[in-house]
């Protein structure tokens, strides 16, 4: 039995390390629907066809005992139609809209998300949810999943750009500052580090990795159950095919093995 986890490229390693903290004897498999990459830009009625499709034969291949959906952009729209469709314990990734409402010291709380997030009717409920607790800004961000993929991919940042879209999460107000920035996007965690750097001031980033790890772990608990297949690596399946060699090591650095076969949607 394995732990599926789901992107639509390398974001889901951001959650992938928590997962293999507090599951260290599962096996995993990755997906990454580097064909259909970024998701941000999709329309809903073509995405939710197209990862069904992909879920499908995740499922019937792999018969993963729990999957992660460790995607925003997929998770704000699919979670009802994957559980509808399939018996296992599915975990979506949601930005962490409510601990930056309650944790915040200024009241004002930005989320950088993909496009496809933050037009989402479930993230502008939760904003509107807690709205009497902060001032939330919410920041449609086109460019940055593709910078996270290209700098994990040994390409070099382009400054201007990563400092562009990172402007409109600091606001000032009423003599207050932004202090929380969600990271509503699981590819933004490999760009922490710059973002740090670039930032006006200093704010907290936040996202959900180890709580969806914690999550997993209730659902499943710790003990592996006696695996026939004890010693399997721990793959990855990518829809574009063979990885170029950069992805490839990428990859392999996070302990997955490449599959050298394209893992297509049913459809396509
Ligand atoms: N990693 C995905 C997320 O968390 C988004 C990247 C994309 O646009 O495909 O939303």
């Amino acid at each position: 039995m394995s732990i599926l986890i789901f992107d639509s490229g390398i974001g889901g390693l951001t959650i992938l390390r928590e997962v293999r903290v507090a599951l260290p004897g599962r096996r995993i498999v990755y997906v990454g629907d580097d064909a259909g990459f970024p998701y941000g830009e999709w329309d809903e009625e073509k995405l939710i066809p197209r990862i069904v499709d992909l879920f499908e034969r995740c499922v019937e291949a792999y018969t993963p005992e729990l999957a992660i959906v460790a995607c925003n952009t997929a998770s704000t729209l699919i979670m009802p139609a994957l559980r509808e469709r399939f018996d296992i314990p599915i975990v979506g990734t949601i930005p962490p809209i409510k601990p930056a409402a309650i944790h915040t010291a200024s009241g004002l709380v930005s989320v950088l998300a993909t496009p496809g997030t933050v037009q989402r009717r479930m993230v502008q409920e939760l904003v509107a949810e807690h709205s009497q607790d902060a001032n939330i800004t919410l920041i449609g961000s086109t460019g940055l999943a593709r910078l996270a993929e290209e700098h994990m991919q040994g390409l070099s940042i382009d400054q201007e750009k990563l400092a562009a879209e990172l402007d409109p999460c600091f606001v000032e107000r009423d003599g207050a500052r932004t202090d929380i920035v969600v990271l509503g996007c699981t590819h933004y965690p490999f760009l922490v580090h710059e973002m740090r750097r670039l930032a006006p001031w200093p704010v907290d980033w936040i996202e959900p990795a180890e709580a969806i790890a914690r999550r997993v772990l209730s659902l499943i608990g710790p003990t592996p159950p006696v695996d026939p297949r004890e010693g399997m690596s721990d793959i990855a399946m990518m829809t574009a095919g063979s990885p170029p060699p950069a992805l490839a090591r990428l990859l392999i650095g996070f302990g997955l093995l490449p599959a050298d076969r394209p893992f297509r949607p049913l459809n396509s």
